[in-house]
């Protein structure tokens, strides 16, 4: 009998123990542990092994292999206007022609630069779901001949004027609330943005006929194939060329910012292109800033079946086995290291799974840490509508899937932080 009550004993405290418990959580991969189990132990072992390594194994399993700067790529400025809305910017806008041909695939860039300021000025650079004409009602900029999709499904924008797939006039300003420019303008900070499907379409039975894709071939039908995210985030570094040789930016004050499916592609345009001076990821969620590892949320194969032109097809490999990926989206964020990184969630948009972006950054901190920053200034998820602003920034606000005044205020915060001299 005592024999029965101490095995018994035995088994629960085995069961409830702490030690046990710890081993059943799946346990998230080290950003600084390399590939031969070996800890990372300086900054310069990080920067020219683990992070590297860490960038090989992203573009192969995940996002794909993107081409390089394109050598006939050519820039046209077909719009400047130095008095654009009422005085306030100048608006610019460029034609950048991938393969330096005017048939051949064309990306438009639409810049709005504050007026009154003798410097060169720093910037946000962001990509647009509707096309340039609508994060703005100013009627001079042109509007996108490229396909639209019609019907987001989204109850915070109403894509009515989307007319056969084509913008139409109805569409101006369609989504300025989700673009402030008036405020980020008077902040001192450029705007700069082009329309998504102008670089890839969203579109999967497009099959990659569009924007850069067919410009690759030899970079298709393999398991590392460039996907849709990765060519968005190819075009950010092609705005960023444009940049770079227009002198009105200061370039080593570049933002790179996305909301959802495009703050998926504005965090891997941060990691490959270290250009970029800052990250801003708003509701970036799965293949953005959330960790698969904890299960909760969008899943790999929901991301794999219902968008499987934006991750590489190597990435299928993966479905079902969230909880035991060899790397998950925190080693993504470690990759902006040391350079500032803002993540931001919203309560409601449980697809982003909230608590798993916040995790993700935590996570991500190690190597900030590391390399002799603040990191995340949090160790908790803050509570609601509270900002936390180090090297690292993360909120999480009340509402749903949106970008909305409350985070401009932040990322507009955090910009002063790192960029005002
Ligand atoms: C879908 C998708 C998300 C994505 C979002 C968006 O909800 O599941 O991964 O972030 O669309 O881009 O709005």
């Amino acid at each position: 009998m005592v024999n029965k009550v101490l095995v018994w004993f035995l088994i629960l405290f085995i069961y409830f123990s702490p030690v046990l418990q710890a081993q059943q959580q799946p346990s998230l991969p080290d950003p600084l542990v390399l590939k031969n189990g070996r800890r990372v132990t300086s900054a310069t072992q990080w920067r020219t092994q683990r992070r590297p390594e860490l960038l090989a194994l992203f573009a192969s399993q995940l996002y794909g292999q993107s081409p390089s700067k394109p050598a006939q790529m050519r820039f046209e400025v077909f719009d400047s206007d130095p008095k654009a809305l009422g005085g306030k910017a100048t608006r610019k806008q460029v034609a950048v022609w991938f393969n330096g041909k005017p048939d051949g695939p064309r990306m438009d860039v639409l810049l709005y630069i504050p007026n009154n300021v003798k410097e060169p000025v720093p910037a946000v650079v962001g990509l647009n779901f509707w096309g340039n004409s609508t994060i703005q009602g100013d009627p001079a900029i042109r509007i996108s001949t490229s396909w639209m999709e019609s019907n987001r499904g989204n109850p915070y924008i109403d894509v009515s004027c989307v007319v056969n797939h084509q913008s139409t006039e109805a569409c101006r300003g369609l989504n300025a609330r989700q673009w402030p420019v008036d405020s980020i303008l008077s902040r001192g900070y450029a705007v700069v943005t082009a329309y998504r499907e102008d670089i890839a379409s969203d579109e999967p039975t497009m099959k990659f006929s569009t924007g850069v894709h067919p410009l690759y071939p030899d970079l298709q039908n393999r398991g590392d194939n460039f996907g849709t995210v990765a060519a968005w985030a190819w075009g950010l570094s092609r705005i960023m060329d444009y940049l770079q040789t227009d002198k009105a930016i200061d370039t080593k004050r570049v933002a790179v910012f996305g909301w959802s499916r495009l703050g998926k592609a504005a965090l891997w345009a941060g990691a490959t292109d270290e250009r970029f001076a800052m990250v801003i990821s708003n509701e970036s969620g799965a293949g953005g800033a959330k960790l698969f590892h904890r299960g909760v949320g969008e899943n790999i194969r929901r991301l794999c079946t219902v968008f499987p032109h934006w991750f590489a097809a190597n990435f299928r490999n993966y479905m079902d086995q969230d909880t035991l990926l060899p790397f998950d989206q925190h080693m993504v964020i470690s990759l902006m290291a040391p350079r500032p990184v803002y993540i931001a969630s919203a309560e409601q948009d449980k697809n982003s799974d909230p608590e798993g972006e916040f995790e993700s950054a935590k996570a991500a901190s190690s190597v900030y840490q590391f390399l002799g920053t603040d990191g995340l200034p949090a160790t908790q998820r803050p509570p609601l509508n509270q900002s936390v602003q180090g090297q690292m920034g993360y909120h999480i606000r009340t509402g749903g899937h949106d970008v909305t005044a409350y985070d401009w205020a932040q990322y507009l915060r955090f910009m002063d932080k790192h960029f005002k001299k």
